[in-house]
């Protein structure tokens, strides 16, 4: 997609997203199933709920629309590079930091105690602000250890996601949208149907009205985050979610927002309540 040319994408966008290269599929691969380590059954799959997602029939994790290679990579923990970023995030969760001279894990434990969190993240806090992991990252770090807050997109913050997301991996994405939620959730909708850029597309432009559709090689999925963080194969590295919302937003030609930013943070909370119910595949492996 970064690479896809911006002439290409002009037309493209004239011609409402015509299909390049033949056959329109709606749906991905009807028989794959992503099964970890010949054990670990995920879910790829998931029902729609009306009230989030009235114009999906299914929800599909992208992991079904790339191509058999990337797809087996994820299956094998021993071929899956992101698993290196879990390491380094244990590594690092175990190392002391900051004035108070504590790691991660003298308050915490093992990293198993984050189990769960991924799945319900964004959420509101005590204080009523939508928080995601990175916030409760760098809460600890700059309350509770006396240390630097990372960078939101840093190396160090994505190895730390990864290795947190991991502890939730095969849970079903559970974000809460109601009470507290309810604004910030309607704020991320709105994003998500606003047309950004030259090309004037939303989210919903390629994620919901062409998935399923390729641009050039692509193959376009619904935009889910149950996989993040995500190894990118392109890049050769572990990808955040709001550094995933960063490029496809650049894609449209349009100024984006800031990693961490207010606005990403509520449209994360109303993409990751589109995926509610498919597992959390952190950490994911994509082209
Ligand atoms: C001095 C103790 C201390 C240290 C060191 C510490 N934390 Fe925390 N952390 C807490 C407390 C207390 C909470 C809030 C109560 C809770 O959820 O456990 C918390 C909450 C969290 C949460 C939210 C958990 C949830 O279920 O809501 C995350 C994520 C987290 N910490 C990550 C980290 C990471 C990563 C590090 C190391 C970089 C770290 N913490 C270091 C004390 C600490
Ligand atoms: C011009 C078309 C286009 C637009 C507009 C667009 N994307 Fe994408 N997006 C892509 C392509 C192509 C990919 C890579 C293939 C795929 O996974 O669909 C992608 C991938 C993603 C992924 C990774 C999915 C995964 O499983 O790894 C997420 C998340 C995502 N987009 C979210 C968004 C959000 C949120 C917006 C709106 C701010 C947006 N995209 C706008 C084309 C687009």
């Amino acid at each position: 997609m970064q690479h896809l040319n911006a002439g290409r994408l002009v037309t493209m966008a004239a011609a409402g997203l015509a299909l390049m290269g033949g056959v329109a599929l709606a749906d991905p691969d009807p028989t794959a199933e992503l099964v970890i380590e010949g054990e670990l059954h995920l879910t790829t799959r998931a029902p729609s709920n009306p009230a989030i997602t009235p114009n999906l029939p299914t929800l599909y994790s992208g992991w079904l629309f790339r191509d058999p290679t990337t797809r087996e990579m994820q299956m094998d923990d021993f071929e899956n590079p992101g698993l290196l970023a879990v390491e380094a995030g244990a590594a690092a969760w175990a190392t002391p930091e900051g004035t108070g001279g504590q790691s991660c894990a003298d308050c915490h434990g093992d990293p198993e105690s984050m189990e769960g969190l991924r799945a319900v993240l964004p959420r509101v806090n005590e204080h009523g602000q939508l928080w995601s992991m990175e916030n409760y990252i760098n809460n600890c770090r700059t309350e509770r250890m006396g240390a630097e807050a990372l960078g939101w997109n840093s190396r160090e913050m994505r190895e730390m996601t990864a290795l947190i997301s991991f502890q939730s991996r095969g849970m079903p994405v559970n974000v809460a949208i109601d009470g507290p939620a309810a604004p910030f959730w309607e704020q991320g909708r709105e994003m998500y149907y606003t047309r950004f850029g030259q090309l004037e597309m939303s989210c919903a432009t390629c994620h919901e009205e062409s998935a399923g559709q390729y641009i050039r090689s692509d193959h376009l999925s619904q935009g889910q985050i149950n996989g993040f963080p995500t190894y990118r194969l392109k890049d050769q590295a572990i990808v955040g979610i709001h550094g995933r919302f960063v490029g496809c937003i650049r894609d449209t030609r349009a100024e984006t927002f800031r990693a961490g930013s207010d606005e990403f943070r509520a449209l994360e909370l109303y993409v990751a309540s589109r995926g509610n119910g498919l597992s959390v595949e952190g950490v994911s492996v994509r082209h």
